[in-house]
């Protein structure tokens, strides 16, 4: 399919491009999205640029993983995407540059690819179920999906796969149909009493 941009208050979601080769280079030396993601480790600006001018464009093309650059003023701050988007179906991932965290524009981006991912075509792709998962302790991240309104599925026992090893996660998911209103998440293990406090 044809790259797709979203637009929110603060945001412009569109694919990442040669120039966001540097900013995601820098953004991916981050401890946190080197521990909590598949990004390669170490980070070489090769990754960057292997990912912005392959990967990024044979998913689009296939339909199978839909990635974006979170954009504000023009600057990247961040990427979000749909993976294995499949029967009607796709599982939702992302990070955010460490120093635009803490404002919201995660959840900013987030709500529009939620928005597309279950709005009939020609507008979105008419999905009946997202899924997240995270790695086990993974409270920021669990933040974000509970104030979404993604519903809490369990703990996926070395079901992810990280860089060739399998460990444990915290999974949810959300329908169409579903009224997207944040409901409260149990208290996780791993996670030093969970996701709460609730979300904004
Ligand atoms: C997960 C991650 C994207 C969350 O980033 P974030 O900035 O905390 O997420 P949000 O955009 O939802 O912002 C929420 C924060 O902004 C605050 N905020 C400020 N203004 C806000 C607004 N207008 N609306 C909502 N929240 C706002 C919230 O209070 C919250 O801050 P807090 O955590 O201190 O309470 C980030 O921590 C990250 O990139 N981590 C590393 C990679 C990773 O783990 N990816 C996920 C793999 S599953």
């Amino acid at each position: 399919m044809l790259p797709v941009i979203l637009r929110t208050e603060r945001l412009e979601l569109s694919v990442p491009v040669e120039d966001d080769i540097d900013p995601i280079f820098r953004a991916c030396q981050d401890p946190d999205i080197q521990k909590w993601t598949t990004v390669p480790v170490p980070y070489r600006r090769v990754d960057a640029s292997t990912f912005v001018s392959s990967v990024v464009g044979q998913g689009w093309r296939s339909g199978d993983s839909l990635t974006w650059g979170i954009r504000r003023s023009g600057e990247l701050v961040g990427v979000i995407d749909l993976h294995d988007v499949a029967d009607r179906g796709a599982e939702i991932g992302y990070w955010l540059g460490r120093q635009w965290r803490g404002e919201g524009l995660l959840r900013e981006a987030a709500r529009a690819v939620i928005d597309f991912a279950f709005s009939a075509p020609p507008h979105g792709l008419a999905l009946e179920r997202l899924a997240w998962r995270a790695g086990l302790g993974n409270v920021d991240s669990a933040r974000v999906a509970q104030a979404l309104g993604f519903r809490f599925e369990g703990c996926g026992r070395k079901d992810l796969v990280q860089r060739g090893a399998r460990s444990d996660s915290w999974s949810a998911g959300m329908l169409a149909a579903e009224d997207r209103s944040p409901v409260d998440w149990p208290s996780l293990p791993g996670g030093a009493g969970g996701p709460a406090p609730a979300p904004r």
